[in-house]
């Protein structure tokens, strides 16, 4: 049986706040869906049953249209995830720049094959297609960070950041409007 959901799950100070002026974006609170997932997943790391059955309520649609939204776009995730998920782009263009070089750099690196996450639960691995930066490959995306011109150098100095928990500074942050 799965647990109870918790009825008292809700946008909070600052993102509450983020959400309130995404949705006011919109002609019609449906809209504001997808952005209003970024939201919760920039807070939480995933979007709990919870935090759907919240943003149903919220944007008067059922809680069926959420998650067909999060199983479409394979950015949301409705499970707890690694702290640094990193998302190494495979598709051609990557690939004929060295993305696999890079996939094996890090798997090395971390101990874990791609689709793996470190025993800690601070890393993971997984190959995605193209990322949108097709000229600028090999790369990596962790969040709305993408690393671009990826080499072993670079790909140590972003793993030893992350270690010691820096903020990220990517070669593109893409920050969501609000
Ligand atoms: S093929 Fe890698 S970003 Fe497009």
């Amino acid at each position: 049986m799965s647990a109870p959901i918790d009825k008292n799950w809700e946008l909070t100070g600052e993102d509450l706040a983020r959400f309130e002026a995404v949705v006011a974006q919109y002609p019609t609170k449906r809209s504001a869906l997808m952005p209003s997932l970024w939201i919760i997943q920039d807070r939480d790391g995933y979007v709990c049953d919870a935090a759907v059955n919240w943003l149903a309520a919220q944007l008067e649609i059922s809680e069926a249209k959420v998650r067909e939204v999060m199983s479409f776009y394979f950015m949301y995730r409705d499970t707890p995830q690694a702290e640094y998920v990193l998302q190494v782009c495979h598709n051609i263009s990557c690939h004929v720049m060295g993305a696999r070089p890079v996939i094996t750099h890090l798997e090395k690196r971390l101990g874990v094959r791609l689709g793996e996450t470190t025993p800690d639960g601070k890393f993971a691995i997984e190959g995605v297609e193209c990322l949108g930066a097709c000229g600028m490959g090999p790369c990596l995306q962790v969040g709305k960070h993408l690393y671009e011109h990826l080499t072993n150098d670079k790909i140590d100095a972003i793993l030893e950041s992350m270690r010691r928990g820096e903020p990220l500074r990517a070669d593109t942050d893409r920050e969501l409007e609000a």
